[in-house]
């Protein structure tokens, strides 16, 4: 038929008893005219593709893709008359960024597998205290490894699906996320003993985190604010791992993290040059989550000491002394990469110091 013009005629042909009756059928549903044993070609073919639209294209992202397109994949010809799927992030404008395709093949190639990236039988030995450290600092990772998780994977079913490359990143997030937790898991447990504290104060801080309802706001607090902050804990316990399994997770989880706030920032940017009244809000969001957070207690001081002991590296009084000068050092540099992100987002050095400050004594 699709070789005939319209009007023109074919001969059909068959032994079943009702062939008659069901191309008669055929040919109305389908448009053509019937003079059995002939069938006319008519011009209704691609009635059906009538009101379809085109979903953009696989280069082309549309500026606000109709909650009509759906599931649909970019560049088909989404048929009229389906149903709307009610993506709440569904303008390009507030989740788009041109280096979400090259960060998502970059998490895909860097996945890692922890029964095989991790030597988890490698034999260490250390003393009761530095071990307690070390899995109160896991204890404390884990939970803002969690807020990690949840907070992409709650905005990840909200975007319209026509910005895959965008929803690529964050399920790739997610999954490096739960990656995290299982191996700190993992190393907190090694050795079989308990786990160390969870305060209130820290849990109240990845609260606000779960709580924020703007993406834009949720992914600075979370991506450029608390992973950037990560970037230099993480590297700051890679250095002064005791143990060759927490030196290795500690490893694999920033080159992790790194790729995290690199999203962050590569978001936050597209979005600031589009709409640069964003700014003064995200000003405003880390304002109101410092003040909700002011009766609370910031960092677990479980934590601060492990950090300082595995800083340490003994508790002879000369080392614990050093310990306490790295983990101010620590937070020093936590401050300068905040004030270096806030600057290159175009905050005014004043303000970025101001901002830097107010971040939640947590880290994340
Ligand atoms: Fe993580
Ligand atoms: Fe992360």
């Amino acid at each position: 038929m699709a070789a005939l013009a319209v009007g023109e005629r074919i001969e059909v042909r068959g032994r079943a008893p009702e062939l008659a009756v069901h191309v008669r059928a055929w040919c109305r549903a389908q448009g053509h005219g019937y003079d059995w044993p002939y069938v006319l070609r008519g011009g209704a073919e691609g009635a059906r593709l009538r009101g379809a639209e085109v979903a953009g294209g696989p280069r082309v992202v549309a500026e606000r893709p109709p909650a009509t397109w759906g599931l649909a994949a970019r560049g088909a010809v989404v048929e009229a008359g389906g149903p709307a799927f009610p993506f709440a992030l569904d303008e390009k404008q507030a989740v788009w960024t041109d280096a979400a395709a090259g960060i998502y093949r970059q998490a895909v190639a860097n996945q890692w597998d922890p029964a095989t990236a991790v030597d988890w039988d490698e034999p260490f030995d250390l003393p009761e205290d530095v071990e307690a450290a070390v899995v109160q600092v896991m204890t404390y990772l884990i939970e803002n490894e969690n807020a990690a998780l949840v907070v992409p994977a709650r905005f990840l079913g909200q975007i319209h699906p026509h910005f895959r490359e965008v929803v690529g990143v964050l399920a790739v997030q997610v999954a490096d996320e739960a990656r995290h937790v299982e191996v700190f898991t993992r190393r907190a447990e090694l050795r079989g003993g308990p786990l160390g504290l969870s305060t209130a104060g820290g849990q109240a801080s990845l609260l606000t985190l779960l709580e924020e309802p703007d993406f834009a706001l949720a992914h600075f607090l979370l991506s450029v604010l608390g992973e950037g902050t990560f970037l230099s804990l993480l590297s700051f316990l890679e250095r002064f791992a005791p143990d060759p399994v927490t030196r290795r997770i500690t490893h694999l989880a920033l080159a992790d993290e790194a790729r995290h706030v690199a999203f962050g920032m590569a978001h936050l940017e597209s979005v600031l040059a589009a709409d640069p009244g964003l700014r003064g809000r995200l000003a405003t969001a880390v304002r109101r989550r410092h003040d909700a957070l002011a009766h609370t207690a910031g960092l677990n001081a479980e934590v601060f000491d492990a950090l300082v002991i595995l800083a340490a590296g003994s508790f002879e009084p000369d080392d614990i002394a050093q310990g306490f000068a790295r983990v101010q050092a620590l937070e020093a540099d936590m401050d300068e990469g905040r004030r270096r992100r806030l600057a290159k987002l175009g905050f005014a050095q004043a303000e970025a110091a101001e901002l830097a400050e107010l971040h939640t004594r947590n880290f994340m």
